[in-house]
């Protein structure tokens, strides 16, 4: 058995399409979840919309600091993988669950690929930066999306035989699920017009937990939500933040910008697929965008997906609200974002890839 461990929002998306890559090859696989994300909301919608099974098991990690969330992630699945002893587990992205099955299994002797390996934003402020670097350190394959995260890792010294590039899985998913998410018709149903609005995803620690940066941002997105309807999904801590800041009302009431609970996989997908702009501190969103031609104002000062800069149609903005307002309205004017290309192997078929390459590693008994 080959077990993939996942543990918050975006790793469900990457991890869907290994499963039934891995199934079509004919070998078992099973989902395990730490349960960091747990709301219906940020988690089991997200199996039903992606047609994955019941995770075999669900750790129950939830939420808690940094060292709570790993440790308590580690003690589940320490247990879980002694019982099962699978040929190989896969971990994928950059969450505290990703860090904290790496450390599992490098202990426990399991053959270990990573998925998404490679990526570096450089921001050591960054828990997700923490996370890559150490998991990549762990495992025994490294399994990059793009020529930037091969070059990162021939850099630390990581040994190119190490190293597969097998492209970005996220992009599976989203190929795969486009035609039916189109179909929800979601922006009809908000009553926007197609490629007449906004989407914006805001969670990264840094954007939402000083209220004066999310004061900041808060405001520039109003004078972009008075030029067009501004959609913005908000993440449990984004809305926990804004209420305990006394921003609670600028979400609510200002004019243009609607906002919802987070959405499901596939209304997510309705709805940025036909938007005019998307503002994001999202790495997934980032890349989607660039895969779906749309502008996209990336609010951080650094990313570790840089093709979607170089290729696709991110740029990137922080979280100074001139500039936001700036690009946007540049965006929305239709001087930037074209152009784009994009990159080698988002093609849809990464988990194909990533499924050879660790079959091929265990029949050669590395
Ligand atoms: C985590 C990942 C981040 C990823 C993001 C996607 C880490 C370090 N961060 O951040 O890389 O981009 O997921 O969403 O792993 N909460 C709920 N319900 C849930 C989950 C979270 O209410 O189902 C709230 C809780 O108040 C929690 C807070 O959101 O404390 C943050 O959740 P957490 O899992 O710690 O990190 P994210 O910010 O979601």
């Amino acid at each position: 058995m080959i077990i993939t461990v996942v543990g918050a929002r975006p790793n469900f998306v990457k991890a869907a399409p290994i499963h039934s890559a891995f199934l079509k090859a004919g070998v078992q696989h099973e989902i395990c979840h730490t349960g960091q994300h747990y709301d219906d909301a940020m988690a089991r919608v997200f199996f039903e919309d992606l047609g994955m099974p019941k995770p075999v098991v669900d750790l129950g990690v939830g939420s808690g600091t940094h060292a709570e969330q790993t440790a308590a992630a580690m003690i589940g699945l320490e247990r879980f993988l002694t019982a099962q002893r699978p040929r190989a587990v896969l971990v994928v992205g950059d969450v505290n669950s990703t860090l904290a099955a790496s450390l599992v299994t490098a202990k426990l002797g399991i053959y270990t690929a990573h998925v998404e390996a490679g990526l570096r934003s450089g921001d050591w402020s960054m828990p997700e930066e923490v996370n890559r670097v150490v998991t990549d350190t762990l495992v025994d394959l490294l399994l990059t999306p793009s020529e930037d995260a091969d070059r990162n890792l021939l850099a630390e010294g990581f040994s190119r035989d190490s190293i597969v590039q097998v492209g970005n899985v996220m992009i599976d998913a989203l190929q795969q699920h486009l035609p039916a998410a189109k179909k929800l018709q979601m922006p009809e149903r908000l009553g926007l017009r197609t490629g007449r609005y906004a989407v914006m995803t805001l969670h990264r620690p840094s954007n939402v937990d000083d209220p004066a940066v999310l004061g900041r941002i808060l405001g520039a997105v109003a004078r972009i939500a008075s030029r067009v309807p501004v959609v913005f999904p908000v993440h449990p801590r984004t809305r926990a933040q804004a209420s305990s800041a006394g921003l609670g009302d600028r979400l609510e009431k200002t004019a243009g910008l609607i906002t919802m609970q987070p959405l499901g996989y596939l209304e997510f997908l309705s709805l940025t697929s036909a938007a005019q702009i998307v503002l994001t501190d999202s790495g997934g969103l980032q890349e989607e965008s660039t895969v779906l031609g749309i502008p996209c104002l990336t609010l951080r000062e650094n990313t570790e997906r840089p093709v979607t800069i170089t290729e696709g149609t991110s740029v990137l903005v922080g979280s100074d609200p001139e500039k936001i307002e700036l690009e946007a309205n540049r965006a929305l004017d239709g001087e930037s974002g074209a152009g784009r290309r994009v990159p080698r192997l988002w093609d849809g078929h990464a988990s194909g890839r990533i499924v050879d390459a660790v079959l091929a590693r265990l029949t050669d008994g590395k």
